[in-house]
């Protein structure tokens, strides 16, 4: 079919993947890829629902999208991903323009539906789970160049009561190592240096008796692979085995995403969490004193039902004597169906909600700059991934740790080279340096 598309994407990475599989998909059915959204006959938005907010941007951002069809070439506009699964029928009579949704188990059925639409002038969805599909033959089509993210497990079955995640991308399955094995060598041979494996929970990867640590083993050990990383872990299910294989492999990056999500104990039992805070700090220690150089990464919620100031004030002890490089601050957002939906009652007024997040963003803030200002004077290995945005004779990388850096440019260095770094300086989110000769 001579038709042009083009995806954007809302979400966290498992969509990035998603959307190169779909764009995979659909070139190889004859549907050409465009670089404007102008240029477009069909515009598929890949969405997320993890959180109110990304259900209205995603509403707005397609309404504002409608006038495409009178300025533009667009003629179908769809909605893949998350929401679909969530909202479905509520965003059909918000959007009565679409044309078509599709959940994320469903996406070899694209080429054939848009055809039909095309053909009948109807709406059609697709949105049954599939707990056989991991889409393990389709190459993902890649626009990086630098790191490529290859997803090793779909799915959820944890049932952390807040989350929608199960119920929108159902349950969890791993895929062959094999096929994973395959994908790193296939990406490694384009040019590509860098890798993230990617699952909604990779420490439950379980492909017919492999487990995770072995996973990991076993992509550090292809040949040319120079940084591997890998999102998210959960504290419940973290292993000192795991640990030992960054330890032991220097191609792992130094850096760990380990979402705590609230300092306190009854409301951690109340999100299912399946830790204390107590277990998730001894994981953290356990990390530390193996990796003293690691660089660790959370998640937290604020403002779930019940949280009190006390419950409230742990989650920021916590902050304060973890030295996380990074959190992310979210505040809680009822989901329809999930079980703190059914159970409990969203309590927290909307403006204290903001005022612990402004809180413990504020605080995150100065503890972030101290963790990279201790970097200053040390001499890091540095991956070059980018030009600078900001300016096109200065580099922009990261270290071991996955901090960002930025330096001078000087000839010899390319684009997904190591270079020797000197930090001499942090600011915000970023270090800065100069290439030591
Ligand atoms: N409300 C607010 N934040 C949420 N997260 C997941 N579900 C919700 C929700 N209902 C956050 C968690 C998770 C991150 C990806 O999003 O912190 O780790
Ligand atoms: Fe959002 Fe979760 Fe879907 Fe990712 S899996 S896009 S975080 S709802």
């Amino acid at each position: 079919m001579n038709k042009t598309f083009y995806i954007e994407t809302y979400g966290c990475q498992m969509n990035i993947v998603d959307s190169e599989i779909v764009t995979s998909i659909l070139i190889k059915a004859g549907f050409k890829l465009v670089k404007h959204i102008k240029e477009a006959n069909i515009l598929l938005l890949n969405t997320c629902a993890i959180r109110e907010k990304a259900v209205e941007r995603v509403i707005n951002k397609m309404k504002h999208h409608k006038s495409l069809k009178n300025t533009g070439k667009l003629e179908i506009a769809g909605i893949l991903g998350c929401i679909p699964e969530h909202t479905g029928d509520e965003l059909k009579s918000k959007l009565d323009f679409i044309k078509l949704q599709v959940g994320p188990d469903k996406y070899r059925t694209l080429p054939e539906l848009i055809k039909k639409i095309y053909r009948e002038k109807t709406y059609f969805e697709e949105l049954d789970f599939d707990i056989d599909e991991n889409y393990e033959d389709v190459t993902p089509y890649r626009s990086e160049n630098t790191n490529a993210f290859i997803s090793v497990m779909r799915g959820c079955n944890n049932f952390c009561s807040y989350c929608v995640v199960p119920y929108v991308r159902g349950r969890e399955k791993s895929r062959s190592m094999d096929s994973i094995i395959a994908e790193v060598e296939q990406t490694l041979a384009e040019g590509i240096s860098e890798i993230t494996l990617l699952g909604q929970n990779v420490n439950s990867y379980d492909y017919e008796g492999v487990r995770f640590p072995e996973l990991l083993q076993k992509v550090a050990d292809v040949k040319g692979l120079k940084r591997l990383k890998f999102a998210t872990s959960h504290a419940k299910d973290l292993s000192e085995e795991l640990v030992d294989v960054i330890v032991r492999n220097k191609n792992i990056s130094n850096s760990f995403h380990l979402p705590f999500q609230a300092g306190s104990n009854t409301v951690l039992k109340n999100m299912n969490r399946g830790y204390t805070i107590e277990e998730y700090l001894a994981k953290i220690d356990m990390i530390r004193r193996k990796l003293p150089d690691i660089a660790i990464t959370t998640d937290v919620i604020v403002g779930f039902p019940g949280e009190t100031e006390e419950d409230f004030q742990q989650t920021v002890e916590v902050l304060k004597n973890t030295e996380f490089d990074n959190a992310f601050m979210f505040i809680y957002s009822e989901r329809k169906n999930t079980a703190s939906a059914k159970n409990f009652t969203d309590d927290v007024p909307k403006e204290e909600k903001g005022r612990r997040q402004q809180f413990i963003a504020d605080l995150q803030k100065e503890i972030g700059l101290e963790q990279l200002r201790k970097d200053i004077g040390k001499t890091r290995e540095v991956l070059i991934e980018s030009l600078s945005k900001k300016r096109k004779e200065q580099y922009k990388g990261r270290t071991e740790q996955n901090r960002i850096v930025v330096f001078d440019k000087i000839t010899n260095f390319n684009v997904g080279d190591f270079v020797k770094v000197k930090i001499i300086k942090a600011e915000g989110v970023t270090l800065f340096g100069e290439i030591v000769k």
